[in-house]
């Protein structure tokens, strides 16, 4: 299995985006997914996981004045820092409007650039947002799932097992559990099952056999050090991966609901999408990549998809020199019939 934890790197995409260079998130399989999106001038572009506005900012060069673009995610943080990234560089404003008063889009009237699209960015899950879309107005959705750099990299987000933090994980750190209060709550059984499902963990009763007898367990070097000490490697393949790498994942996808979320964002895509509309999703764990493979073959055996990848798009050899994070990255995109 493949995982996004771990190798992340701080490079720089250099692709003339505003603020890169501070943030240092590179967008992966970028320029397959602004093709299999194949973004329309003037039109509405969804960018379900806005993060740092890598892909959001090649969407919007794309638009025009007339076109929409909007962005959403769930961490406050991504948000204030793609609202700059995506600015005009004439007028730098955009709207962000926050989870409890989305119920109608803002926007930005006050525009200046004769050629930016209008941007709207929504703080939620794209799991109610996606939702509460209109029917067929949408012109292409992208979802570039997992955590940014800006994340990972903040060991006060506690994303990382590389750095020591407080084991937090929330990509929304205004709503739901930490991962301290499952670690710690949680019986033992109750965590054998989340380390074994959505880390695909085969040692996970013993990890969570250890992760019991050492509560309390509060920060991400602690948790790191029970499950090294529980679950050493037993043979080469299992050494080539941080032992921490799995609980870790399976931690992450617990809090964020993130296959649950993933699985509503596939249900609402049929409905928000226009005819011709693209679907493009890049996923980095194979529990994930099999939900999205699922939903679009389904799709299509009921007629509401053409897919656009039999198999998933990888990124290349020389993507993932410059971008390891790309080398466990998966694409795949459908058109609505
Ligand atoms: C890999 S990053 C996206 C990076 C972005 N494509 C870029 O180029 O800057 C994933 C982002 O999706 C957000 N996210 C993950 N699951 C989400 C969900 N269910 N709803 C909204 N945002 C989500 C995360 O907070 C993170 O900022």
């Amino acid at each position: 299995m493949q995982t996004d934890f771990g190798q992340d790197t701080p490079e720089r995409g250099g692709r003339g985006l505003p603020g890169k260079a501070a943030v240092g998130h590179v967008p992966v399989l970028l320029k397959e997914a602004i093709d299999f999106l194949a973004v329309q001038r003037g039109g509405t572009y969804l960018d379900a996981t806005v993060g740092l506005g890598g892909h959001s900012f090649e969407i919007a060069k794309r638009l025009g004045a007339l076109g929409h673009l909007i962005g959403f995610d769930k961490d406050p943080a991504a948000l204030a820092v793609a609202q700059k990234n995506l600015a005009p560089v004439d007028s730098r404003q955009s709207s962000v409007v926050s989870e409890t008063d989305s119920g109608r889009p803002a926007t930005n009237d006050q525009r200046s650039s004769q050629d930016w699209p209008t941007i709207t960015l929504l703080h939620g899950s794209f799991a109610e947002l996606a939702h509460d879309q209109p029917t067929a107005a949408i012109d292409g959705i992208l979802a570039d799932l997992g955590v940014s750099s800006l994340q990972l990299g903040d060991p006060a987000r506690g994303f990382s097992f590389q750095a020591d933090g407080p084991l937090d994980m929330r990509m929304n750190p205004l709503s739901g559990r930490t991962a301290e209060q499952v670690v710690n709550h949680l019986d033992e059984r109750e965590l054998a099952d989340v380390i074994y499902e959505f880390g695909e963990e085969r040692r996970s009763r013993r990890i969570a056999r250890a992760l019991v007898r050492s509560r309390p367990i509060q920060t991400t070097k602690h948790l790191v050090d029970v499950i090294s000490a529980a679950a050493r490697p037993m043979n080469k393949a299992e050494r080539r991966i941080h032992p921490a790498t799995r609980t870790f994942q399976a931690l992450r996808i617990f809090v964020n609901r993130e296959l649950d979320d993933l699985k509503a964002l596939l249900e609402a895509a049929p409905r928000v999408l226009k005819p011709g509309g693209r679907l493009v999703i890049i996923s980095f764990h194979s529990l994930e990549d099999r939900i999205v493979k699922d939903a679009m073959r389904d799709g299509a055996k009921q007629g509401l998809y053409r897919l656009l990848t039999k198999k998933p798009v990888i990124a290349t050899e020389e993507e993932i020199d410059r971008n390891p994070r790309s080398r466990s990255a998966k694409m795949r995109a459908a058109e609505r019939m």
